[in-house]
């Protein structure tokens, strides 16, 4: 089992079966609301049986429908009627959308109670499930949230072994981020085997980059924005051209290379390489650039700096800096935007 610890005393566990307990001892605690989603139901089934207090079981609407603003107010009724306290805890069983739905609601409940995410798809476990954010939707991605760390996220390397090849490969991509900006080894595993790279050596390492950066930075001001890397073109691309988010970070990541290329020698060939060995795309079919600049632009305002890249030096060493208009053409045109 590793242990991975992040923020003020949260634990990461990672492991075959449930490396339990999946709850840590707390006095008080009376009964355990466990939120699952459709595809999760299996694990869901493992988890309630595993925990021996009274349980309100509650399955949400499958991906991001979960996090429609509208959804919410009907699960805060239920944990209402059912009386859940403070001392109660909330447990997220299932991809981002549910994990992330667990954490918004324990957080804003009675103030905040403790909550535990068991992320069951590749993407919750590299990424959603790690870091503390957690968000709804209004319209608009994550518009509404709050920074709440699970005092425990469990990952079971057996449930993301059984998931189909496609959740697996769109959650790489997160995790092949994670070893462009923080650890040269995960790179050169993905480059010797691909998505054969064993789960159980892949996700320790990348869930250990995420967590290391955010403790350094929870709320967000600085270095946190490596994570971003891949994301500045991706989020447009993800828009416009309605790519799964793993596709377009693949295809974000290689933008971001190119710009990497021409202003710090990085080897952007290696990467795109990189990305066709898990088997991601490296480029989109009918994007257009001029509305991708101005999505990005549009995304930007909110934090009224400019367009600002996370670029490479090298494998390992970013650098978060401002690009202007004519490289981001360059870069668009490298994947195919038009
Ligand atoms: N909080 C954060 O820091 C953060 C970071 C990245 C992404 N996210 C959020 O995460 C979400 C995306 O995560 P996701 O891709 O895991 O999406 P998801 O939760 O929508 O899950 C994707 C699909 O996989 C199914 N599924 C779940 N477990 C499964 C299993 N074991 N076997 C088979 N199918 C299974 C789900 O039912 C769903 O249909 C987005 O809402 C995104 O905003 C949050
Ligand atoms: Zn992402």
């Amino acid at each position: 089992v590793d242990r991975i610890l992040i923020g003020d005393g949260s634990e990461i566990l990672v492991g075959r079966g449930f490396p339990a307990p999946l709850l840590p001892d707390r006095p008080g605690r009376e009964r355990v609301v466990v939120l699952g989603q459709p595809g999760s139901r299996p694990v869901t089934a493992r988890v309630r049986a595993a925990i021996d207090l009274p349980v309100l079981e509650v399955e949400l609407p499958d991906r991001d429908a979960a996090k429609e603003l509208d959804a919410i107010g009907p699960l805060y009724r239920r944990l209402a009627d059912a009386g859940i306290g403070r001392h109660d805890t909330i447990v997220g069983v299932g991809g981002g959308a549910a994990t992330d739905v667990a954490g918004f609601v324990a957080a804003t409940w009675l103030r905040g109670v403790e909550w535990t995410a068991i992320p069951t798809t590749m993407l919750g476990a590299v990424d959603a499930a790690v870091g503390g954010k957690t968000g709804i939707n209004l319209g608009g991605k994550n518009l509404i949230g709050a920074f709440w760390h699970p005092s425990r996220v469990v990952i079971d390397i057996d449930v993301l072994e059984g998931l189909p090849i496609e959740l697996v490969r769109e959650g790489s991509a997160e995790a092949l981020k994670a070893g462009y900006i923080a650890d040269p080894e995960l790179v050169g595993l993905y480059e010797r085997s691909g998505l054969d790279a064993p789960l159980e050596t892949v996700v320790p390492r990348a869930v250990a980059v995420k967590a290391s950066v955010v403790s350094g930075d929870f709320r967000e001001t600085g270095r946190r924005a490596i994570l971003n890397f891949g994301h500045t073109v991706g989020h447009a691309v993800e828009r416009l051209c309605n790519l799964p988010h793993g596709h377009a970070v693949a295809v974000g990541m290689v933008a971001a290379a190119e710009i990497s290329r021409s202003r710090h020698g990085f080897d952007a060939d290696r990467l795109r390489a990189s990305v066709e060995r898990l088997g991601l795309p490296t480029a989109v079919i009918g994007c257009d650039a001029e509305e991708a600049i101005d999505l990005i632009r549009l995304d930007k305002k909110r934090d009224a700096t400019g367009v600002r890249m996370v670029l490479l030096r090298g494998v390992g060493r970013p650098v978060v800096e401002p690009v202007d208009e004519a490289e981001l053409r360059t870069a668009l045109a490298s994947i195919g935007a038009g």
